[in-house]
């Protein structure tokens, strides 16, 4: 299950995830979203849900009582394992000590996301990151304090003008933290981000991909030698800590997504909400079931991407034996 949050503090200069930095929306979004939740209920009739994720955008803007609201509705709503994996993506810095403890003490929530993407001030602010280094590394100490071990962290290599010893720096950073799984995705420069006009403009220059590729291998190597598993090309796991939110999407596993741009899949169709705040709360407050699009999975969709999602985990394609 999916619950996407469609609000952050600042824009960064890479993101093109669906998000606002205003947020007069909010009540109503949420709103929204809890009318969302109760509608769909009858899709997972059947299902008993093993992992929740509640995505963004950045869902730790929201208050502990703002989480523990829509988890109480998830799980009146929804059969949820007692042991499902439940993540939240967080930025540094929401992640104070108050909330850390609320978010322990009245949430099921047993796995943080900490977007970190650099250990280095100098990247987080070409970025426009709103945290520091320091502040990266209190929040993470700060949650181990508060009772959490089952950490995620992100990191971005391939940043314009950071060279292989930076990243090698943060590589080193991170291993001195014992954190169980880490995502390390190299930075893509998407239209309509401040990056793509930072590039128009000559101020950014793109990684030549020798030097991507140089960072991806000391990646691999640095995986290797810290005693991480690289089961997924941008995942990275400690003892089979794998996110298992993930793994369902990479296997195929039904799927219920809520908010807007969120998306859903039950095996037949896939659905996606419109990544539009307003269209989204207009449409479910007029009670207009029209803020979705879907599509159907043929066999042969189906196929490419069991193939696409498989290729990029160490487990590949399961191929048929003669005669199998
Ligand atoms: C939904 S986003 C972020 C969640 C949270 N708001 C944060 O900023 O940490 C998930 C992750 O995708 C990665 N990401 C987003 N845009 C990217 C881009 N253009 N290139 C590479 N990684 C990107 C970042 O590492 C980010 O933490
Ligand atoms: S990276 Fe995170 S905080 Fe930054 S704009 Fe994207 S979703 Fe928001």
């Amino acid at each position: 299950m999916y619950v996407h949050i469609p609000f952050c503090r600042q824009q960064c200069n890479y993101c093109d995830f669906h998000f606002t930095v205003s947020f007069k929306q909010k009540e109503r979004v949420l709103a929204a979203l809890k009318q969302e939740i109760k509608q769909r209920a009858d899709e997972g009739e059947n299902i008993i849900y093993q992992s929740v994720y509640i995505g963004g955008g950045t869902p730790s803007v929201l208050t502990p009582d703002e989480l523990e609201d829509l988890f109480s509705l998830l799980y009146k709503h929804y059969k949820i394992q007692s042991r499902a994996e439940i993540t939240i993506e967080t930025n540094p810095d929401d992640l104070k000590p108050n909330f850390l403890k609320l978010l322990k003490n009245s949430t099921p929530v047993n796995r943080l996301s900490i977007g970190i993407q650099s250990f280095h001030d100098r990247d987080l602010q070409l970025m426009n990151r709103l945290h520091t280094a320091t502040g990266a590394l209190k929040s993470i100490e700060d949650s181990k304090a508060a009772g959490y071990s089952n950490i995620n962290l992100d990191l971005i290599y391939g940043i314009p003008n950071a060279l292989n010893k930076d990243w090698r720096n943060n590589l080193k950073v991170l291993e001195k933290l014992e954190i169980p799984h880490l995502s390390a995705y190299h930075l893509t420069i998407e239209p309509k981000t401040v990056f793509a006009y930072y590039r128009k403009k000559g101020m950014i220059k793109e990684m030549p991909e020798e030097e991507s590729l140089r960072q991806f291998k000391t990646l691999m190597e640095f995986a290797g030698q810290a005693g991480y598993e690289h089961y997924e090309i941008s995942n990275f796991a400690k003892s089979e800590f794998y996110s298992r939110h993930n793994l369902g999407y990479w296997t195929q596993k039904p799927y219920l997504g809520f908010g807007p741009s969120a998306h859903s899949f039950n095996g037949i169709k896939r659905r996606w909400n419109v990544a539009n705040n307003t269209l989204y709360v207009q449409a479910i407050e007029k009670g207009i079931p029209d803020y979705y699009s879907w599509e159907e999975i043929d066999t042969s969709k189906a196929y490419n991407e069991y193939v696409l999602t498989s290729l990029r985990t160490i487990w590949g394609i399961k191929t048929l034996s003669a005669g199998g």
